[in-house]
């Protein structure tokens, strides 16, 4: 009976040290990131004032929440191997940053990485998993982005299972963000290990570039992301990687597109430019609530390309909470298009059902941000080159 009470106990606890954070990122997580905009360049000024800036720019309020440094913050570890902030550019320390973000009402993320090294060469976590996520949790984090750089043999699986373990273990529920760039498709084993993985390699500055080591541009990364919705739902993301939106090279229409795309792919919206400073067209498709609804519905479901139009049309569709649809018509040629939608057509084509859709199913525009009519009648409108045009369904 004494050993069956022990055995019981045994598995009890092995079970409880195995496991990620339940209850967190019930909806893909919003935030910001430094590396899409400043890269190395980091320190507590540009913390603090992105802090700043995302309480007062109506970011905190459209739902932004994590501040995550990524690589660059860390320089050494101590002679007992305790990780080092760089005293430079970090002097009043972690956890002073950390209870400055959180007094503004958000959260505080940091990036490390799975191997020796971090891929920007600093002090990685193999070997100090416990003890890093133990000053994680005396900091105050709330989130941490883990890298796969300088892994050696290591395996992915593996690597990431010990440090959300060591997480759990350090007791302060923090955002496991898995970064090894859909190698060993994560989505089939991160579900219990983390709550977004990355899908692809790095999102470039672009709309369709290439670069030799395999980072792309957002459409690209868009494509890779799109068929991998069935692995996606409450708790566990699939991560196309950081928005380039306000970085300076895609327009204001592409930057609405992938905006939009990636609230429809339930994407998690982390933004990746300088906040401080953003035009107000940036700042206002980043603060579209009728548009991070989309993302946010408590559904969970990841839309997808449902079929093209024209040949270059995409219509994408994303079932939202009380029975609403978003559709997304996003023109991906460089051309302006015109679209003519009987809706009695393609009724029946809507997920395959439909959905209750009937003559008076009202039709809002997200960008608009009206209703524009209804289903009882063909909906005619013109699409910009890169454009998209967002509409919800609703009874
Ligand atoms: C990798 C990640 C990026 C970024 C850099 C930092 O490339 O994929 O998102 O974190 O490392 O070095």
């Amino acid at each position: 009976m004494k050993q069956l009470f022990f055995t019981v106990l045994l598995i009890f606890s092995i079970s409880m040290s195995a496991q990620k954070f339940e209850g967190l990122a019930k909806t893909p997580p919003m935030g910001w990131n430094s590396w899409n905009k400043f890269a190395c360049n980091v320190d507590e000024k540009l913390i603090r004032e992105t802090a700043d800036a995302m309480a007062s720019s109506g970011m905190k309020d459209a739902g932004y929440e994590y501040i995550v440094i990524d690589d660059c913050w860390q320089v050494s570890r101590d002679e007992n191997g305790n990780i080092v902030p760089d005293p430079e550019r970090f002097p009043s320390g972690m956890k002073a940053l950390a209870d400055y973000i959180h007094s503004k009402g958000l959260k505080f993320g940091l990036y490390s990485c799975a191997g020796s090294k971090t891929c920007e060469g600093r002090p990685g976590g193999r070997g100090h998993e416990y003890q890093d996520a133990r000053a994680y949790a005396a900091w105050g984090v709330d989130y941490l982005k883990y890298d796969f750089c300088n892994t050696d043999a290591q395996k992915a699986e593996g690597s990431y299972k010990v440090m959300r373990d060591a997480l759990f273990a350090a007791k302060r529920p923090i955002v496991f963000s898995i970064c090894e760039w859909g190698t060993t498709e994560p989505w089939t084993w991160a579900k219990n290990v983390g709550h977004l993985w990355r899908t692809t390699s790095d999102i470039m500055n672009c709309w369709d570039c290439k670069v030799n080591w395999g980072g792309m541009g957002w459409t690209l990364v868009m494509d890779k992301n799109e068929p991998l919705g069935k692995y996606a739902g409450s708790g566990g993301w699939n991560d196309p990687d950081m928005l380039q939106v306000g970085n300076g090279v895609l327009t204001d229409v592409e930057s609405r597109s992938h905006f939009t795309m990636w609230a429809m792919m339930a994407a998690p919206l982390i933004t990746g430019n300088d906040i401080r400073s953003m035009t107000p067209a940036i700042k206002e498709i980043l603060t579209n609530k009728e548009i991070i609804a989309l993302n946010q519905d408590s559904l969970g479901k990841q839309g997808y390309r449902w079929w093209t139009l024209d040949g270059n049309i995409e219509l994408w569709i994303k079932s939202l909470s009380n029975g609403e649809i978003a559709l997304c018509f996003f023109n991906r040629s460089g051309e302006v298009k015109n679209i003519d939608i009987d809706w009695k057509k393609y009724f029946g084509k809507l997920d395959g059902k439909s959905q209750g859709i009937t003559d008076k199913t009202i039709i809002r525009d997200l960008w608009l941000k009206k209703n524009i009519g209804t289903t009882g009648k063909n909906m005619k409108a013109t699409i910009q080159a890169h454009d998209v045009l967002t509409i919800k369904l609703s009874k």
